[in-house]
């Protein structure tokens, strides 16, 4: 969480840094500051709140052709101005931004004061700035170096000193870092979005990597102090597709963004008369993938969940089993894993630092590791042996909704994939699950139609202060992410349970007042799911069925029915959550809540 940035070049930095910092905001957003050097002398102008604040503060302040910024989701420390970041030492000659936690910052602390150094702040940050200036004496890199070796945990730290000008330094540990490189300008971010105004030509750094940035060139020393050379990177996103272009906000752009996104993660992927999934970035070889014997998979949030339902879609065509892992218990949970394992990381962002070190302890034990990511060069992307890539485009709310959708359609061509390389299913089998997949976009584009009347439904129920969402099978995991939808960005209490549970307990909880959502598709569990609806109405709770289209039955027992066309199974899961988007969007919208930076989280969550 939280977001840092740094600009050197031929422009005026400030507007520059407010922009980017605009762009990260998504990352953290309780406070934001920026530092910039004017005439050898550091200025520095942090604000509790938004970047907007922070903007205002700032008007009067002038030119200046180097600064480095940062918009902060607190983690030690209240959001206040005097924890905001830049963060300086006592001389105020160097001012510091910081991505990360540093895990031993009391222990460094205390040494610190006990050496003289006076702290302003309650943030583990601080420590930094004072420990570079126990180390300087006149060369800035060398007392970054000398530094980072006492620091433990995760940074992306960007530094400035008032007495060099001419240059940032930045360095990062299992915090993400980028390089963007322009003519007679560089720039440094947390992510790829933030500078997309400026340049695509993006350089990942890696852990250990230390930089001196200059506005006409970038020396990068690994962690043995070699001078590297990293690979840039096009990044084929513009700045257009991390705007809003005309919405009130991301969330809605990027739930109305999903037929697009899903037709071009689809596209050049599949060859639906020959039955065939290309999936070349993986490089797995088909006898690799016959000798997998289990797959496990982990990831965080609604990645976790669209992992619960590539666990069904691989178990049933390629009948291989699958466990579905929370990342931030996979490491220490001693996994039973080995080189037939194949490990399958899924995250948006790329940068979850529990999906990251759960990939990482997976090194250890030979197992092949690929991941389905959005974001290009992403640390999980660049540890992984092969890597999907959803072709979401950035996703900015910090409701994922695109990038759901998108990785649902991934795991389902992986499972024919895996399917058809394992002879689990013939060509002509493959065929018939590949069919469905020509019209989804426009049966997605026909479910967003449903949007004003999800809105009706939205203004009746917004009031609510729970909501229970059911179902079974896929529909279970659409439950789940329904309620973290609902309960991330209104605030309301919302619970995803398995329909075949409720008599185990969560019955009990049915009244006149309580809101229930069911999916309640057709297919093999379609009567148990009505038996479900009819012991709700029974209790008197109020349902709010998602059903296929044309089933008039539930239309007699439901109080509201939202219909989504007929597909199979697979493709139902990518249809039935989009009405639950809208719904929680709405209702969000109705009690004014910011969809796009709900209280308290981030984007991307890279502290564990
Ligand atoms: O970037 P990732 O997919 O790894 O993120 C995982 C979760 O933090 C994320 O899905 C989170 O749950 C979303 N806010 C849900 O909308």
């Amino acid at each position: 969480m939280c977001g840092v940035v740094g600009y050197i070049g031929k422009n005026n930095g400030v507007p520059i840094i407010i922009e980017c910092l605009k762009n990260l905001e998504y990352r953290g957003y309780d406070s934001a500051g920026i530092a910039v050097i004017n005439e050898k002398k550091l200025k520095i102008i942090r604000k509790q709140g938004k970047v907007a604040d922070l903007e205002k503060a700032i008007l009067e302040e002038g030119r200046s052709f180097i600064g480095i910024g940062h918009t902060r989701w607190a983690t030690h420390g209240v959001p206040s101005e005097e924890n905001a970041h830049p963060h300086q030492d006592c001389t105020g000659k160097i001012a510091v931004v910081h991505n990360g936690i540093i895990e031993n910052y009391l222990s460094l602390k205390d040494m610190l004061i006990s050496e003289g150094h006076k702290f302003k702040s309650d943030t583990d940050s601080e420590v930094i700035a004072h420990l570079i200036e126990k180390y300087y004496s006149d060369d800035i890199y060398k007392a970054v170096k000398e530094s980072i070796k006492l620091m433990d945990g995760s940074y992306a730290i960007v530094v400035l000193h008032s007495d060099h000008p001419n240059q940032i330094i930045a360095t990062k540990n299992k915090s993400p870092l980028i390089l963007g490189l322009g003519k007679n300008e560089n720039f440094i971010a947390s992510d790829v979005p933030a500078i997309l105004k400026y340049t695509n030509d993006i350089i990942f750094l890696e852990d250990g990597d230390l930089c001196q940035i200059f506005n006409k060139n970038i020396v990068i020393r690994n962690s043995n102090d070699k001078i590297i050379d990293r690979p840039v990177k096009k990044i084929d996103w513009n700045y257009e597709m991390a705007q809003k272009n005309g919405y009130d906000n991301f969330m809605l752009k990027e739930i109305f963004e999903q037929p697009r996104a899903i037709q071009e993660t689809i596209i050049s992927r599949i060859s639906e008369d020959k039955g065939k999934v290309y999936f070349k970035e993986i490089n797995l070889s088909d006898e690799k993938i016959r000798n997998i014997k289990r797959i496990v998979i982990v990831s965080c949030g609604t990645s976790w969940h669209a992992g619960l339902i590539g666990k069904i879609f691989i178990e049933k065509m390629a009948r291989i089993p699958v466990t579905v892992e929370y990342a931030s218990e996979f490491r220490y949970s001693e996994p039973i894993i080995n080189e037939n394992t194949l490990v399958i990381g899924i995250s948006q962002s790329g940068e979850t630092a529990d999906t990251l070190a759960a990939m990482n302890e997976v090194k250890k034990y030979k197992s092949s590791i690929i991941s389905i990511c959005n974001v290009v060069g992403s640390s999980i992307a660049r540890i992984s042996d092969g890597v999907i890539y959803t072709h979401a485009g950035p996703e900015i709310g910090v409701a994922s909704t695109k990038a759901f959708t998108t990785q649902l359609v991934v795991l389902y061509f992986f499972s024919v994939f895996l399917a058809r390389i394992n002879r689990n299913i013939s060509i002509p089998q493959a065929i018939v699950r590949m069919k469905g997949i020509r019209n989804l976009q426009r049966k997605v584009d026909n479910v967003l139609k449903l949007n004003s009347q999800i809105k009706k439904l939205a203004e009746i129920f917004y009031k609510k202060k729970n909501i229970l969402y059911i179902g079974r099978g896929v529909g279970f995991a659409i439950a789940l992410e329904g309620a973290l939808k609902l309960k991330e960005i209104s605030y309301i209490h919302a619970e995803g349970y398995h329909a075949g549970e409720m008599k185990h307990g969560p019955i009990a909880l049915i009244d006149k007042n309580m809101l229930v959502v069911v999916i309640a598709l057709k297919g093999r569990r379609y009567n148990k799911i009505m038996n479900n609806i009819e012991e709700i109405k029974s209790r008197h709770g109020v349902v709010i069925a998602i059903v296929t289209e044309g089933d008039e039955r539930i239309k007699k027992i439901a109080d509201y029915t939202i219909p989504i066309p007929d597909v199979n199974e697979f493709l139902s899961t990518v249809l039935s959550i989009i009405p639950l988007q809208l719904f929680a969007y709405h209702i969000a919208i109705k009690k004014g809540c910011n969809v796009d930076q709900p209280r308290n989280l981030a984007k991307s969550v890279t502290v564990e």
